[in-house]
């Protein structure tokens, strides 16, 4: 194990010359200069990170206890892993947090989900052979010459730095995209307002209030929830958000105690009940028709015709299932 200032000079001077590396590439592949990397600052803590972790693989491994071609190959394996690894794990940890990736490989032979992929995978094990036997001694040699006082110094002061650039810049990322998020959901929910408004106006609906549904909903509740699904999903698929939302509000327009009273065989008649009763309220398009009409599929048989019925189907399912696993919970805590 080497000093602990070592790790931090190798930790600063390989996130600088990283950015360098990666000026050079980029601006040269684009046509213009290009800043990468997620800080404002000229440093890639990946590859300080990076360099770090090799540095501890390479001391791990001395070499020269078995055949030459066997610990190239062993070696070659370990920085394919050690690099791929980090990269995986940065994409996925940033992703995680700002809701958008750092870097998309989509396109590149043998990509993972554009996260890792074949091509730069080779490319950081040649990197790392690089980084042993040239970049490493030749940084350890530049560190022999610089006065050791200022070196810490100085790489102290860029990590300071380099910590409050990444801090400010991720809670800046993280800020916006949650900020993108509730703009989206205050919005999708005025729409969704807006698009049932005439109809929670009717007082047909309206009595849907009075009527038990599932044990902890009434009928409106539940016809609201089914439709808020059915229109987020349709929404989010391009399809007919505003026939699912209307259709799923309408899916259920009865008006007795399916428990109690109603026509025999409840479950195969109460969609085209609730129909007749849809249509005497608003005129219906075909889609909301089929969205009413195919709701209890596979009970009403024919399949439903559209996406959209499909979806309000499941989310109409889906409600109903929730409600009776918050059912059961209740009944084994009580
Ligand atoms: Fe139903
Ligand atoms: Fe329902």
């Amino acid at each position: 194990m080497r000093d602990l200032s070592v790790y931090l000079y190798l930790f600063t001077f390989f996130s600088l010359a990283g950015w360098c590396l990666e000026v050079i590439y980029r601006s040269l592949f684009a046509g213009r200069l290009i800043n990468p990397g997620f800080s404002k600052g000229p440093y890639l803590p990946l590859y300080g990170v990076a360099a770090v972790i090799l540095t501890l693989c390479i001391d791990a491994m001395p070499g020269g206890t078995y055949p030459a071609a066997l610990e190239f190959f062993a070696k070659a394996l370990l920085y394919g892993l050690v690099t791929t690894g980090i990269e995986l794990l940065t994409v996925l940890v940033f992703g995680r947090f700002l809701g958008r990736p750092l870097w998309d490989y989509s396109g590149e032979p043998l990509c993972i989900k554009g996260c890792v992929c074949l091509k730069y995978s080779i490319f950081w094990i040649v990197l790392a052979f690089g980084f042993e036997y040239l970049l490493l001694p030749a940084a350890l040699t530049l560190r022999g010459v610089l006065a050791p006082a200022w070196t810490d110094a100085f790489c102290a002061a860029v990590c300071v730095v380099l910590a409050i650039d990444f801090l400010w810049q991720f809670s800046l990322s993280v800020k916006q995209r949650y900020a993108r998020e509730d703009g989206g959901r205050q919005i999708d929910w005025l729409e969704f307002n807006h698009i049932l408004r005439p109809l929670l106006d009717s007082p047909e609906v309206k009595r849907l209030a009075d009527y038990k549904h599932h044990w902890n909903k009434n009928r409106l509740e539940h016809s609201l929830e089914v439709a808020w699904h059915g229109y987020s999903v349709c929404k989010r698929l391009g399809l007919d958000y505003a026939a699912a939302a209307r259709a799923g509000l309408l899916h259920d327009l009865f008006f007795y105690d399916w428990l109690t009273e109603g026509p025999r065989l409840h479950g195969f008649r109460h969609p085209r009940i609730s129909l007749a009763n849809a249509r005497t309220i608003t005129s219906l398009s075909a889609r909301e028709r089929d969205i009413i009409r195919k709701h209890m599929w596979p009970l009403t048989v024919v399949p439903p015709r559209y996406p959209e019925a499909w979806i309000v189907c499941m989310a109409d399912t889906y409600c109903g299932i929730k409600d009776y696993v918050v059912l059961s919970r209740k009944l084994n805590e009580g």
